[in-house]
């Protein structure tokens, strides 16, 4: 298969920069050179300073992609899920590139992102640059290990790269990115045995509930979901924590072979079931950005920018 972007599978790291751009000009030729240049690099970062287990993911937006490379659409290619219910939300904002960054060290992320806008300057605007950091041991800024339940070792393959089902992106990943903004007074006034009955597990030793403990509006109990034939439907999360004294939330990033994963788990959290529960987490953070990318695999970036 080809080889995907280093950082849709990369472990987690202590630092990371995401950049959201809107392309301002139409030329295309330039771009497709320069996206292979910002893969270049990466790797030159990746290789003077490896101890920081560098690594990189460029995504373009659904819509830009009928731009960019109009003769090559993957096949399942969607726009982000718009979707609303009471006030719960996923708001579509603007992104033709998200850039992600990622290191364990924050110098290192900040001079890649200042590299990276030199190379795309003319053709882009910035819509919104975010750095992301780890915080205690993994740990969301409500207090509870993130990332856990993630698909590991070689089976985070299977779940996040396209496969030879679509030969011209067999090793990409449809990218689904989400700014939540956490409501953290709201969040510090439950108690921890109710903010662990939203999430379905212990907060201090991160215990998952049994299943018939957790309540039909946990968080992991919504997202945890099966297809027609008892399977897991899964993704791989690569979200993290980001924010200063004033905002606070989680920078949410999913990873997978389809779309269809993220949108259903999406749909489950903010559409009541019959009984009126939806994923309570929402009454507590509120997604502020929503966009849906393509991350091809290293091999096409490269073919493209010379075609
Ligand atoms: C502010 C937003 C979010 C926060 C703070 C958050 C936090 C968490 C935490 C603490 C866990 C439990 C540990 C783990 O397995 O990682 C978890 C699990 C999970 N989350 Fe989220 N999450 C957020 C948004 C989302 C969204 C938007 C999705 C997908 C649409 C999602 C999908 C999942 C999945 C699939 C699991 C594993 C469920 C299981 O099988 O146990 N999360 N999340």
């Amino acid at each position: 298969m080809s080889q995907a972007q280093k950082g849709i599978c990369a472990e987690p790291n202590l630092h990371a920069l995401y950049l959201t751009f809107t392309v301002v000009d139409d030329d295309v030729h330039a771009m497709r050179a320069k996206l292979a240049s910002v893969l270049d690099l990466f790797s030159h970062f990746d290789e003077e300073y490896y101890e920081a287990m560098v690594s990189g993911v460029i995504a373009i937006g659904t819509d830009y992609w009928y731009e960019l490379y109009p003769r090559l659409i993957p096949l399942e290619l969607a726009p982000f899920p718009n979707m609303q219910s009471e006030d719960r939300g996923a708001p579509v904002t603007p992104g033709d590139l998200f850039i992600q960054i990622k290191a364990d060290r924050a110098d290192i992320c900040h001079a890649i992102g200042i590299e990276v806008i030199q190379l795309l300057r003319p053709h882009v605007d910035l819509f919104e640059e975010i750095r992301g950091f780890r915080y205690l041991d993994g740990r969301d800024l409500t207090g509870f290990v993130d990332g856990t339940e993630n698909p590991k070792g070689m089976h985070k393959f299977d779940v996040a790269i396209v496969g030879d089902n679509d030969p011209d992106f067999a090793g990409g990943s449809y990218i689904h990115v989400q700014r939540y903004r956490h409501n953290m007074t709201k969040w510090q006034l439950l108690k921890t045995h109710n903010q662990e009955e939203v999430m379905g597990r212990t907060k201090a030793d991160n215990v998952e509930f049994a299943s018939d403990k957790k309540a039909a509006f946990a968080h992991t109990k919504r997202t945890n979901l099966k297809d027609e034939n008892g399977n897991s439907v899964e993704i791989l999360r690569q979200s993290m924590p980001y924010g200063d004294m004033a905002v606070e939330g989680l920078y949410f990033i999913s990873c997978a072979s389809s779309p269809k994963p993220f949108t259903d788990m999406l749909r489950n959290m903010i559409f009541a079931d019959s009984a009126g529960n939806y994923d309570k987490l929402l009454d507590y953070t509120i997604a502020e950005t929503g966009g849906a990318y393509f991350a091809p695999s290293v091999k096409f970036l490269k073919q493209q920018a010379i075609e």
